[in-house]
């Protein structure tokens, strides 16, 4: 364990040595950087996934049963990737999902995915586990398109007065996370015990715990509330105009009661397959969810996203946008918010690249005709 702490400590010094490097031909490329230069620790937390990984890796896997049906002869001499989510305009179907402990990968954190995600004009999703506060990402990039993730704590007061600062602050969404009553089992962060390092804090809720044990990913354990049903959607309601976004749906089930209780959009997600292993790979259940809803709210899913043409496929089986989590913080740890503008720009290139060559010149003429489960 000191050992993994002194890692930390020293990390700030590793980031320069990644200076002047290019990593362009795929957004693996900044992972193989993050492999190398992160310490094991940090590394180990971004790419866990719940007990055998198996729906983690079952995510990509499952993109790659999905076979296009590409049409030909259709002018695709220009090209119109924009896309609209509840009302925002996008430059390009791909937003940064939420994830924690941005200072694990980049000194800045989450300031710096704020801005990468303003100069790519695209959504980002701030976490309750940020390690800037959600008044710092908001003065990193003001006028980003910005959403705020919230998991409920048992400290209601402190849930409720971080939605009412992310309104304050020009927050134009209110994502509540469904999927993480208790922490799902990431063996490597048991193995490694893991724990943030001493100078960063779980800087949203500081304060908020009297108690000074901040083993469990920051916070102490038990912090989360796991009494929350469906009824806490209306108590949200009760303190927002936000529209809320409900993210970890993965049945028609709950895709019927997410509609019911009022929500403006459903994120189908595991966690990155970090919750509970061997549920199904987002792709496969978003078409459940997309049937189930009918067109009633918005759709969106996150897992899995390596490629454009992933994100054509997601788009075709009837997502409005797609999130990604571990790319977004492999191009960050590669360079700041340049190594993350590389990630967005090398999936936004490569969808636009998918599109044409399926024959498709705007994101309105995808549609499920472009794509057949194959058999493999
Ligand atoms: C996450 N995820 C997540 N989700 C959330 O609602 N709040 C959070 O704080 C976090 N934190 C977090 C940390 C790390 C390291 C990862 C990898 C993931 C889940 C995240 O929003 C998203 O659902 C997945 O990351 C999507 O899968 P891919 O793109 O990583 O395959």
């Amino acid at each position: 364990m000191a050992g993994c702490l002194l890692k930390f400590c020293i990390a700030p010094f590793a980031f320069q040595s990644r200076a002047g490097t290019t990593a362009n031909s795929g957004c693996f490329d900044s992972a193989t950087y993050a492999k190398k230069y992160l310490p094991k620790i940090a590394w180990d937390y971004f790419a866990a996934g719940a007990d055998d990984c198996t729906t983690r890796d079952e995510n990509i896997l499952a993109y790659k049963r999905i076979r296009f049906r590409p049409r030909m002869l259709r002018d695709v001499s220009v090209m119109d990737i924009r896309t609209k989510i509840l009302g925002s305009e996008i430059s390009f179907p791909v937003g940064i999902a939420p994830t924690g402990f941005h200072q694990l990968a980049w000194p800045d954190g989450e300031k710096s995915t704020a801005r990468a995600a303003r100069a790519m004009d695209t959504c980002y999703i701030a976490s309750t586990y940020s390690t800037c506060t959600l008044e710092e990402i908001s003065a990193a990039a003001p006028g980003g398109l910005r959403w705020f993730q919230l998991y409920i704590h048992r400290n209601r007061a402190a849930s409720q007065q971080l939605v009412r600062r992310a309104e304050a602050l020009g927050f134009q969404g209110l994502v509540l996370t469904a999927d993480l009553p208790y922490t799902g089992k990431r063996r490597d962060d048991v193995r490694n015990g893991f724990r943030l390092p001493p100078h960063m804090k779980v800087k949203n809720l500081e304060g908020v715990f009297e108690e000074d044990d901040c083993s469990e990913y920051g916070l102490p354990p038990n912090s989360l509330d796991p009494s929350v049903t469906w009824n806490d959607i209306y108590w949200l309601r009760s303190l927002t105009r936000l529209p809320i976004i409900i993210k970890g749906i993965l049945t028609r089930e709950d895709a019927e009661l997410a509609v019911k209780h009022g929500v403006q959009g459903i994120i189908v997600s595991n966690h990155g397959g970090r919750q509970l292993d061997e549920g199904p790979a987002t792709i496969d259940a978003l078409v459940e969810v997309v049937e189930a809803v009918r067109g009633r709210v918005e759709v969106y899913v996150d897992g899995g996203i390596r490629k454009g043409s992933d994100v054509l496929k997601a788009l075709a089986l009837g997502a409005k946008c797609v999130f990604i989590g571990r790319p977004a913080l492999w191009g960050l740890a590669y360079r700041g918010e340049e190594g993350l503008q590389d990630v967005l720009r090398i999936l936004r290139d490569e969808f636009r690249l998918s599109m044409a060559l399926a024959g498709c010149a705007s994101v309105s003429e995808i549609g499920q005709h472009l794509v057949q489960f194959s058999r493999l």
